[in-house]
């Protein structure tokens, strides 16, 4: 009887989220059309494209010297660069833009769904971050107005003092680092292209000099992709290490002595890419067929039902063996569960088994945790704000644990640092509605009913991170007071 009541859950729990997006950059098919918000989704972008950004040209570009990690006073822990074991990394999207920011793109980018009218029917994010602890020339005025008359404003993650203040904070609240998002889509316009590989620069930079660590992840997201991104990847990352020198950086993560790269979108019904064959090429050239210098540790971002192939998986048999062949695997869980009742069934059904399965095949597994889900304005008001409700932190506490006690487990995703747009941001945002714009439907901090720190949740990652370092005891409640 319990057996079944719980199985019923389970299933009530996979199926009420299904169409969840995950993370891809879905205003990317604009980036070069000029387009109101629906428009030209599907039509060839109009600027000029015969650039071959790949040409394999060696830069003289000097090499970064390899900089020794700096830790801030009364901040200690230096993450391990060698090794995956024992760190929870954040998602990085990186994806915030303003016209007049520095980046070739040059138009709002994430905040709003028009690339130049920043006004609240536009608005595209559901938290409002701390916009104060940023240089005034990092920030530029939309349209929408703030209770004293003045403009809200905004950051862009071109400019590197934006991702250097993010990276103090990992520092300042022992946080280890990040995954860097490389969208793929679009990835063969100069100019988009360009913009991802500035925000990369700046956090590599940022990581360097505040001693976190960095990886990069591809996502394959996006309508316009098809199973030629797979040819860009090869091209793109030869590129980062030969061009940008990524991972000749002391920052970048390294694993059994490798650079580690996550490929995110393999083997979802909603991703367009369905040649096995090619891919089970691509990863076999990063395993062992690539010139050394291009091998990674690579890490599959794949659906939550991968061992299965059910639910949000293909289905066809060949996707075992993809998934198996990886080094690592990440399932993407945001939305997979509503409710700290609704992760017990999950964890307890799923994740323990799919641990179980990589422990024994020799693969590491890494599992998400998250903060709860908000896409009110995304979704153009067609979900409640507070969709998935936070719980003043112990729904991610509650993954925190079962995470950190399970013996299968050593290396947790953060989703994600900066991620607005879907309200699982953990860095600082508005705590109450008295530091929000006069306008627009906002998540704010207290929405459970408890007052919390604009800093609450990048207390809470550092000390899960503290958790599963063995630096704290392992607890189920949240170890620290909310002030
Ligand atoms: C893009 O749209 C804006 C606002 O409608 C307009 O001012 C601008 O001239 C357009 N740019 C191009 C290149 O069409
Ligand atoms: C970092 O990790 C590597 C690989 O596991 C290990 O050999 C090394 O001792 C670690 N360094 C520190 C300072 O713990
Ligand atoms: C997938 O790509 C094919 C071409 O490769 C295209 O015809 C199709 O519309 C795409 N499907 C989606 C869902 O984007
Ligand atoms: C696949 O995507 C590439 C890159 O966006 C594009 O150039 C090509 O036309 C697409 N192929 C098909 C069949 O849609």
């Amino acid at each position: 009887m319990k057996a079944c009541s719980t199985m019923l859950l389970f299933l009530a729990t996979i199926v009420w989220f299904s169409g969840l997006s995950h993370g891809n950059d879905r205003t990317g098919p604009q980036d070069y059309t000029n387009s109101s918000k629906t428009a030209n989704l599907f039509s060839s972008p109009t600027i000029d494209t015969t650039t071959n950004l790949f040409q394999r040209k060696k830069t003289n570009k000097p090499v970064a010297s390899p900089t020794s990690p700096s830790p801030a006073p009364g901040s200690d822990y230096v993450p391990n660069a060698s090794t995956l074991s024992k760190l929870i990394i954040c998602g990085y999207q990186g994806w915030f833009a303003f016209p007049g920011d520095g980046a070739p793109i040059n138009k709002w980018k994430h905040w709003f769904s028009s690339d130049y009218d920043p006004s609240v029917s536009n608005l595209e994010v559901d938290m409002y971050p701390s916009m104060d602890e940023y240089d005034a020339a990092d920030l530029l005025e939309s349209n929408i107005l703030m209770k004293d008359g003045s403009k809200a404003k905004f950051f862009s993650s071109a400019r590197p003092n934006v991702v250097k203040k993010h990276f103090q904070w990992m520092r300042d609240y022992g946080i280890s680092g990040v995954f860097q998002m490389r969208f793929m889509e679009n990835m063969d316009l100069p100019k988009n292209r360009e913009w991802k590989t500035m925000v990369l620069r700046n956090v590599k930079a940022a990581a360097e000099s505040t001693g976190r660590v960095f990886a990069v992840s591809y996502n394959l997201a996006g309508n316009s992709i098809n199973d030629s991104v797979l040819d860009a990847i090869k091209l793109d990352w030869m590129d980062l290490v030969d061009n940008e020198r990524i991972t000749e950086s002391s920052r970048y993560i390294r694993h059994t002595g490798l650079p580690v790269l996550r490929i995110f979108g393999v083997g979802f019904k909603t991703v367009n890419v369905t040649d096995t064959k090619k891919l089970a090429e691509l990863i076999k050239w990063f395993k062992t067929d690539a010139e050394p210098q291009y091998h990674v540790f690579l890490i599959g971002g794949v659906p939550r039902r991968w061992r299965d192939l059910t639910d949000d998986s293909r289905e066809e048999k060949d996707w075992k063996d993809i998934y198996q062949s990886f080094h690592g695997i990440h399932p993407w869980h945001v939305g997979s569960w509503g409710t700290t009742t609704g992760f017990q069934s999950f964890y307890n059904n799923v994740i323990v088994n799919d641990a179980k399965l990589c422990a024994k095949q020799g693969i590491l597994y890494m599992p998400t945790m998250w903060p709860g889900f908000s896409w009110h304005n995304l979704n153009e008001g067609n979900a409640q704000v507070n969709q998935i409700p936070r719980l003043g932190g112990n729904f991610m506490w509650a993954q925190a644990y079962s995470y950190v006690q399970n013996k299968n487990i050593n290396t947790v995703w953060m989703a994600q640092f900066d991620e607005v747009d879907e309200g699982t941001a953990i860095f600082k945002v508005a705590k109450n509605k008295q530091e929000l714009p006069a306008e627009g439907n906002w998540l704010t901090l207290d929405a459970d009913g408890v007052a919390l720190p604009n800093d609450w949740y990048l207390k809470l990652c550092g000390e899960a991170q503290k958790m599963l370092l063995g630096k704290i005891a392992l607890t189920n409640k949240i170890p620290i007071k909310n002030k």
